[in-house]
């Protein structure tokens, strides 16, 4: 039986695709390329195609035996979703239709989603909990609310079971060096630090130094991608044991702030990375932590590369390696 892996040419559904490899699954990838990269699916079989297209989507499933799905295909961009939130519904929420509807057609009761911490908006508290309100401030976290709440009807109606995981901010690159983070254009924070550090930008923006937080900047959960990707592994074997559906956070529980990073980024590159404060971002809220301890207990699932110096250095030997990401690729 496959694994089929919506928008797994993209950052973290490659190295979920690297990650299911690695325990030898068969993998089916779908991904229309508008933000993924042919070269970053280190193995399986690889359809271009839009979930969208209803004669495809369903050719991809009558070929292959599927028994469960890992739906990354999304757009994910907090900003360009306040300005276009039509293009967020139509590929988010309209696409996980078409994909469920077809899942449904063709028996497949199991998927793991790839949820946000932006469902949550303003957090009443912090750490967060899955149980605490969800209040999205901006298109794309209503949308991927949106999502959530389409599977757990399907659930309800075809007994498709889900796994939503709501990642907080995904950093770092796989260990294997073949695979990082490429976005076009990029607005992470990481990744942007590090494009400074490399003299590709002259500097970077902090947007707000003055936040209700500790040095004023705001506060984040980094996580390492392959940490992540370990717990989709992890989502799967647990809905193939039967398990009912479920939402899971997933963070360190520990929170840096936008100065902290760019400090231990000069720490570990060497560099002197220029820093100019800027206006706050919209829709920024001031600190984002997740409490992780049902992940930790339902999951079993243990962040192994939980430093924020060690994922930092994991996406500088990548940003190193491929200065111009995949467009550096030779292979
Ligand atoms: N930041 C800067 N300068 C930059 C880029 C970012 O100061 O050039 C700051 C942001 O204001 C924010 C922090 O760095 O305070 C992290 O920003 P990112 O854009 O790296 O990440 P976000 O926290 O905004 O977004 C991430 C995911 C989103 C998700 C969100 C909430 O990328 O998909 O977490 O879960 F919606």
């Amino acid at each position: 039986m496959a694994v089929l892996v919506t928008g797994g040419a993209g950052y973290i559904g490659s190295h979920t695709v690297a990650a299911l490899l690695e325990r030898g699954e068969e993998i089916v990838v779908v991904d229309n390329m508008q933000q993924g990269h042919p070269q970053a699916v280190l193995g399986g079989k690889l359809y271009e195609g839009d979930l969208r297209d209803e004669a495809f989507l369903n050719q991809v499933f009558e070929e292959n035996e599927i028994d469960a799905v890992i739906h990354f295909a999304a757009n994910s961009l907090v900003g360009e979703s306040m300005q276009q939130p039509g293009k967020y519904y139509h590929n988010n929420v309209y696409g996980t239709l078409c994909l469920l509807e077809q899942m449904n057609k063709h028996g497949v009761r199991r998927i793991v989603f790839s949820s946000t911490a932006a469902t949550y908006g303003e957090p009443e508290q912090v750490p967060i909990r899955e149980e605490d309100r969800t209040l999205p401030t901006n298109a794309y976290g209503e949308t991927k609310l949106a999502m959530e709440k389409m599977m757990r009807w399907f659930d309800v109606a075809h007994g498709i079971k889900f796994v939503s995981l709501r990642y907080f901010n995904a950093a770092g690159a796989h260990a294997g060096g073949r695979i990082g983070e490429d976005h076009r254009p990029e607005t992470h924070l990481i990744p942007i630090v590090l494009q400074a550090a490399l003299g590709q930008r002259p500097h970077i923006s902090l947007f707000g130094d003055d936040y209700d937080t500790p040095d004023g900047s705001c506060v984040r959960d980094y996580i390492h991608v392959s940490d992540l990707a370990d717990a989709h592994v992890l989502a799967v074997q647990r809905l193939r044991g039967g398990a009912d559906s479920a939402v899971y956070n997933l963070g360190n529980g520990r929170g840096f702030s936008v100065k902290e990073v760019v400090e231990l980024a000069r720490e570990v590159t060497g560099c002197e990375i220029p820093v100019r404060v800027e206006a706050r971002r919209a829709g920024d809220p001031a600190v984002l932590v997740a409490a992780s301890e049902r992940a930790r207990s339902e999951l079993g699932w243990q962040p192994a590369r939980a430093g924020l110096r060690e994922i930092i250095a994991s996406a500088w030997a990548w940003h190193q390696a491929r200065p111009h990401g995949y467009e550096d690729e030779r292979v």
